[in-house]
């Protein structure tokens, strides 16, 4: 196959580093809004500032409320429902009440309002944040149609277990993919931003280090240090509010080394406000300032009240706690009143950037021209399309070919699931506008191939009698291929929703079997919100697509995939473990002093009455080794790329040098595709143990079939910085490697030196 040249392509890791500038934070900072503030602040009655304060979720009837809005008790509600609702909340406040300050509304709109789009770890195995930026955008405009001005995302939490359901929701185990996203999601949201009636106030939460939680148990303690808080957890935080403009962070339900994040002033005042500069809105998550108590960090109500307006929380979700108590506190000397005005004048400046003094009213009828609009069902397509991950395809099954099929059997319980495809988080969207892979098969390839359906299982944690699987078995023989689609119901992921058996539920696995035993060519979809452990189910399909809860418009995108359409191009956001028992388990791990060979005699292999020593022993797992199923950053396609030629400009560099790695990617198979080119360095030496690898910088490169191009990631020094033993952030010189490759698991390590 004779290679093409084309130009060399450079890619600026610094650019894609996060997107939202390369110059320090544009501020939103404004004189006359400042004074606007005073002014009003001024005017107001403890009362009503204390009211401000309080956020409620309106889960009742609006007229419920109706006192509470006049009296100026509210400064935020969530869960109003539909444009009208949020209208009528929005006149209480502004024409009935003393001084008509708007509230402001909300909702958690993670991933999508009306147009669902893939839940975000799926988003984030897209590795396309110009496309995650689309799809928060096309959310802003929906949800802000229906009057929501502020939303709870991007969730940034790192997660490295996948026990924890809420690894669903946010973009994975790496701080730089996890800082790119945050970025693009917190970018789309707010779009235009101060002036713009579709700005989406973003929220940056759960700040921080709620992923990694103990046992995977939701909720559960964090022991992080500082430095692997400043080295893993915060930086997507950092970029989400320094350079990108995040207007509000919620606090974590955690308690950090015993200190909740809710009343954690290290957190919420030296870091988030005198370090990063952030001059936006703190919100507790639900309850969370009541949860100090259960915590047992605060006596009572109206010491929790105290401990969080004191760390520097501005706004209390839902536990009262502030509303029962402050002007007690204050009367008592417990806080000051000036605490509390700090605490309002972020609250009425997040008011007066979203514009909502000016234009506190949405049109009602906006949201019938938005909602599923062409451009954000293509948009959710495409994002469905480019997060699917072939993990594999044994005898090249996939694409399918029309022309050979006649007849297709389509099986399992998440074929033709439209509620279970939007996965966790999804509270607005829509199961009628949901298209399944059943539904796209029908619709695009039934006037040419006859599709058989039966699912067998009703739902994901369904069983099978022997019966009905052989019954299985024998309508498969009698089909060209099988299409199976399994995975986990909605439910089984997202907030207070882990798992500690990470295996197929129900008969999903013996769903498998008895597909491979009609000898048929089997293609497998999985649905899920998280990896799941599936190396016993590999041998039980030729082909194995992985989607994270495709959303609205998963069906079609997965078809499109199936039929060659498209050619996969995901990559796996996370560690696929082995088996549970070897959580936690992530690629950017420390080497430790016993690094494992790889070579180590495993369970199966060790005789009995094995001598007993310690020396040459390593780290790893008697019955489960140590490498995972799929590392980070993994995806095959229906072409192969192959990555040679890989240069350095310079072999020793200074701390403001730009490092500029080239490399030729050669499309060497038959088909057109994408591969997610990934930057990973190590810092061999540091006054601190350093990961083994750490993602740097990746890039989505299309090549046609036959096609090769030189390729460039440039990427600055600084992005080497870490904070060390003496707990400054800095780059320290010595030597390093660096790979350039198509997962963290893959091509060799090429020397350079910093000065
Ligand atoms: C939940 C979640 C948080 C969400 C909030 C409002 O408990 O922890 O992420 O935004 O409450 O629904």
């Amino acid at each position: 196959m004779k290679l093409k040249f084309s130009l060399l392509t450079a890619l600026s890791a610094a650019l894609l580093a996060a997107g939202c500038s390369t110059s320090p934070r544009s501020s939103q900072y404004d004189p006359e809004t400042e004074k606007k503030i005073e002014n009003l602040l001024g005017q107001m009655t403890l009362e009503e500032k204390i009211g401000q304060t309080n956020q409620l979720s309106c889960y009742f009837v609006p007229e419920e409320m109706a006192q509470v809005l006049r009296s100026g008790a509210v400064g935020s509600v969530l869960n109003a429902l539909t444009p009208e609702v949020a209208n009528q909340l929005q006149r209480y406040a502004v024409e009935e009440s003393r001084l008509g300050i708007p509230i402001i509304i909300s909702r958690d709109v993670i991933h999508g309002y009306k147009t669902v789009f893939p839940i975000p770890l799926g988003q984030a195995a897209t590795f396309d944040p110009e496309l995650v930026e689309q799809g928060a955008r096309a959310a802003a405009v929906e949800a802000t149609a229906a009057g929501i001005r502020w939303t709870f995302s991007p969730m940034l939490d790192i997660a490295r277990d996948p026990r924890w359901g809420r690894i669903a929701e946010g973009s994975g185990e790496d701080p730089y993919l996890t800082t790119v996203m945050g970025a693009a999601m917190t970018r789309g949201y707010q779009g235009n931003g101060i002036g713009d009636p579709t700005c989406m106030a973003a929220c940056a939460k759960h700040f921080v280090g709620y992923g990694a939680a103990e046992g995977g148990r939701d909720y559960n303690s964090t022991n992080i240090p500082e430095r692997l808080l400043r080295n893993v957890y915060l930086p997507p935080f950092e970029e989400s509010v320094r350079n990108c403009g995040a207007m509000t962070v919620m606090t974590s339900f955690n308690d950090n080394d015993g200190v909740p994040s809710t009343a954690n002033s290290w957190l919420l005042k030296q870091v988030l406000r005198d370090e990063w500069g952030f001059d936006g809105m703190v919100v507790t998550d639900w309850n969370s300032a009541g949860e100090l108590i259960a915590h047992g960090f605060a006596a009572d109500e109206a010491d929790a009240a105290r401990l969080s307006l004191t760390a520097g929380v501005d706004m209390d979700m839902m536990s009262h706690t502030y509303f029962n108590h402050i002007a007690d506190l204050i009367r008592d000397g417990k806080v000051s009143e000036k605490q509390l005005d700090d605490a309002v004048r972020n609250i009425l400046r997040l008011k007066f950037r979203l514009g909502l003094f000016d234009n506190p009213y949405v049109d009602p009828e906006l949201s019938t021209r938005v909602n599923y609009c062409e451009e954000h069902l293509a948009a959710a397509r495409r994002c469905a399309l480019e997060s699917a991950v072939l993990l594999q395809n044994e005898n090249r099954v996939l694409p399918f070919d029309p022309s050979k099929i006649k007849r297709l059997l389509v099986t399992g319980p998440l074929a033709d699931a439209p509620y279970e495809q939007m996965g966790t988080w999804t509270f607005d969207g829509e199961a009628s506008h949901t298209v399944t892979p059943l539904a796209a098969l029908r619709e695009t390839y039934g006037d040419r191939i006859q599709i058989d359906y039966e699912p067998v299982l009703a739902y994901s944690r369904d069983t099978a009698t022997p019966a009905e699987l052989a019954a299985l078995t024998a309508r498969a023989a009698r089909a060209d291929a099988v299409l199976v689609v399994v995975g986990e119901e909605a439910i089984l992921s997202g907030e207070a929703h882990c798992l500690g058996d990470l295996n197929l539920q129900g008969s999903q696995r013996e769903l498998m079997a008895a597909a491979r035993r009609s000898g048929k060519p089997v293609a497998t979809i999985i649905m899920a919100g998280r990896p799941l452990t599936i190396a016993e189910d590999l041998k039980n399909t030729d082909a194995l697509l992985y989607a994270f809860h495709p959303g609205t418009m998963g069906g079609p995108a997965l078809v499109d995939l199936l039929f060659g359409v498209a050619s996969p191009s995901g990559k796996t956001p996370v560690t696929f473990p082995m088996v549970v028992g070897q959580i936690p388990i992530h690629y950017n791990h420390n080497m430790t002093g016993r690094p494992a060979a790889g070579t180590e005699t495993l369970l199966k292999d060790t005789p009995v009455g094995a001598g007993q020593t310690s020396l040459g022993c390593t780290s790893f797992l008697l019955d489960a080794g140590f490498h995972p199923l799929y590392p980070f950053g993994y995806g095959l396609s229906y072409t192969t790329f192959e990555y040679d030629e890989i240069a350095l400009d310079k072999q020793e560099y200074a701390a403001d040098d730009t490092i500029r790695v080239s490399f030729r990617l050669s499309n060497t198979g038959d088909r057109d595709a994408t591969e997610v080119a990934q930057l990973y360095v190590r810092d061999l030496v540091g006054s601190i143990s350093r990961p083994v690898k750490e993602l740097k910088a990746f890039a989505r490169i299309d090549l046609k079939a036959g096609e090769s191009r030189r390729v460039e990631f440039e990427l600055p020094v600084g992005q080497l910085a870490f904070w060390g033993l003496d707990m400054q952030k800095r780059v320290e010189p010595g030597a390093f490697q660096l790979w350039v490759a198509g997962d963290s698991n893959s091509g060799e390590p090429i020397p350079f030196n910093v000065k």
